[in-house]
């Protein structure tokens, strides 16, 4: 061969890489309300930084007589977002389901394995009917593999995957272990065994959508963290939640060139909170109105909607917000509320972003379900993530704070640094009616009863004796909440806490 011919030859490799199981289905997939592997990506990063690793690798399988074709079902290799470094793998469903197979498992492994080294987040981008059928044992070592990896990498560089189209089996337990999943509505769904299987073993009729929609694992499961409405919101939404992370655990997230004022007050927020302790209002109101540019970026919207999580950014700095919502539910924590929290806790916790969190909460929520559900193993999950958390925490509680739930809401008993109340506050083992009912149980007529709920009202339910004994640090005008909070996270900047050396705690799973 000369060298045109050999400059010939690999352009013609490259060609027949890029177009993967053929046009058709890529006709197909677009018919369908997708994007490619490849067009995937493009949208993700930075424009012209994909650098595309093992595009020639093809499968090793002898069985069935299978085509082999070049990259074999996945794209791999690395690019910038904002500049900073990150690791991709796409699915290609086009290449026998996105199916993976033992040389597509190795292509996972070694950008898994080159991100840990660099310090660098992996994003993966699935599409993909499971292990490969046709090689068997060989495609279920490749997950294995893979999940070995993502428990490895857990805590070290951030993980993120996104749903894409029907993903089964191994494809959802990989990112199952990943910090955060997106989906997309109407194209991906996530199951374990899908509508078919179900129907055969417990005679079950569920749709798709049903059985693991968007909606489904955004608003039920718990599952995913974040729903776009196609291919091209979902990457847009990656990329914006990259903004709020480092690269590594070693590395403090990203800090911003901040405009808005860190004196900036907020009058609204004088009156936000109704006088009448059983009235509702927008917890979401306090946190928007507090970040820079009134910018909040909510994880899991749809799911628990009585705890709200997300990630904002004081004076450019990432934070972490966790916040009782009294507009639903009256912000009680619930098995599903202290979950979502935790693990957001948790996350906050391993990539150093400090944890700000809004109080309104009138306790957990009594009932048989969650009793007998296990609210007291799974309560005790938020207790711990707040109590292991060694990044600065920084509370405010805005009304009610009571029992167990003000203990757990980062108090300062589990070691946040400051804890601001606003003049409403009202802390104490429980609610003025709960606590006369227990105190004078039939003792009372009505007249004596409403008085004596007036008395323990004035007495407890104020934030002034958790002020007397220094468990609040400060009372605030809450039209200051953004400078408070602003000056207690430059007091914590450089936050040092040893805790004793240990192979690693037991959260209670
Ligand atoms: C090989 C596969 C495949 C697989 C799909 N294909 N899944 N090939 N192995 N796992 C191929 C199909 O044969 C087809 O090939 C092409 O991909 C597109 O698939 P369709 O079925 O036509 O697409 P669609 O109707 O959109 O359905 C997608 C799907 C369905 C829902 C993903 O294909 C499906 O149910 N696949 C099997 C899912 C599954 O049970 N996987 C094993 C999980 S076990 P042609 O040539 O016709 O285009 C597992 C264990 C891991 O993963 C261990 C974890 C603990």
């Amino acid at each position: 061969m000369d060298t045109k011919e050999t400059i010939d030859k690999l352009t013609q490799m490259h060609k027949s890489a890029e177009v993967g199981g053929g046009q058709e289905k890529i006709d197909k997939i677009h018919a369908s309300g997708r994007k490619t592997a490849r067009e995937r990506i493009t949208q993700l990063l930075d424009e012209n930084t994909f650098v595309e690793i093992d595009k020639f690798v093809k499968h090793t399988n002898q069985d069935f007589e299978m085509e082999k074709i070049p990259g074999d079902g996945i794209v791999t290799g690395y690019g910038k977002i904002e500049g900073r470094l990150v690791y991709v793998f796409a699915q290609d469903f086009t290449v026998f389901g996105g199916s993976l197979s033992r040389t597509n498992a190795n292509k996972v492994t070694k950008i898994m394995d080159l991100a840990v080294k660099m310090g660098a987040p992996i994003i993966g981008l699935n599409d993909s009917g499971g292990a490969r059928i046709q090689e068997g044992v060989e495609s279920l070592a490749g997950y294995g593999d893979i999940f070995l990896r993502n428990v490895r990498a857990s805590g070290v560089v951030p993980q993120i995957s996104a749903i894409l189209g029907p993903c089964a089996g191994g494809a959802v337990y990989s990112p199952a272990i990943t910090d955060f999943i997106f989906m997309t509505r109407k194209t991906s769904y996530m199951f374990v065994t899908g509508p078919d299987v179900i129907k055969t073993v417990t005679h079950e009729d569920v749709t798709k959508e049903e059985l693991g929609g968007a909606m489904t694992h955004n608003s039920k499961s718990g599952v995913a963290h974040f729903t776009a409405d196609d291919d091209e919101q979902a990457m847009m939404m990656i990329r914006e939640l990259m903004s709020y992370l480092p690269s590594n655990n070693m590395e403090d997230p990203p800090v911003k060139p901040c405009t808005d004022s860190p004196h900036r007050e907020e009058i609204k927020l004088r009156d936000l909170i109704p006088t009448d302790p059983n009235k509702p209002y927008d917890m979401k109101e306090i946190i928007t109105a507090v970040v820079d540019d009134y910018n909040f970026f909510e994880v899991q919207p749809h799911y628990a909607e009585n705890i709200i999580t997300g990630f904002g950014r004081l004076n450019g700095k990432p934070v972490g917000f966790v916040a009782n919502q009294p507009a639903m539910l009256a912000g009680v924590l619930d098995i599903d509320a202290s979950l979502k929290g935790a693990r957001f806790v948790r996350f906050c916790d391993a990539f150093n972003i400090p944890v700000i969190t809004f109080c309104d909460v009138p306790g957990f929520l009594p009932g048989v379900d969650q009793e007998l559900g296990g609210i007291i193993k799974h309560g005790a999950k938020l207790l711990y993530a707040y109590a292991e958390a060694t990044v600065p925490k920084i509370t405010v509680i805005t009304r009610k704070s009571y029992g167990g739930a003000y203990v757990v809401m980062a108090s300062k008993h589990l070691g946040a640094d400051i804890n601001y109340a606003y003049p409403m506050a009202e802390i104490a083992v429980m609610g003025p009616d709960g606590a006369v009912n227990i105190l004078y149980r039939n003792k009372l007529n009505d007249e004596e009863k409403a008085k004596a709920t007036q008395e323990y009202r004035e007495k407890f339910c104020s934030p002034y004796k958790a002020a007397e004994s220094g468990h609040i640090d400060e009372i605030i005008y809450p039209r200051q909440t953004r400078l408070k909070l602003i000056q207690a996270l430059e007091m914590t900047e450089n936050k040092r806490e040893n805790t004793p050396a240990k192979k690693h705690g037991n959260i209670p799973l």
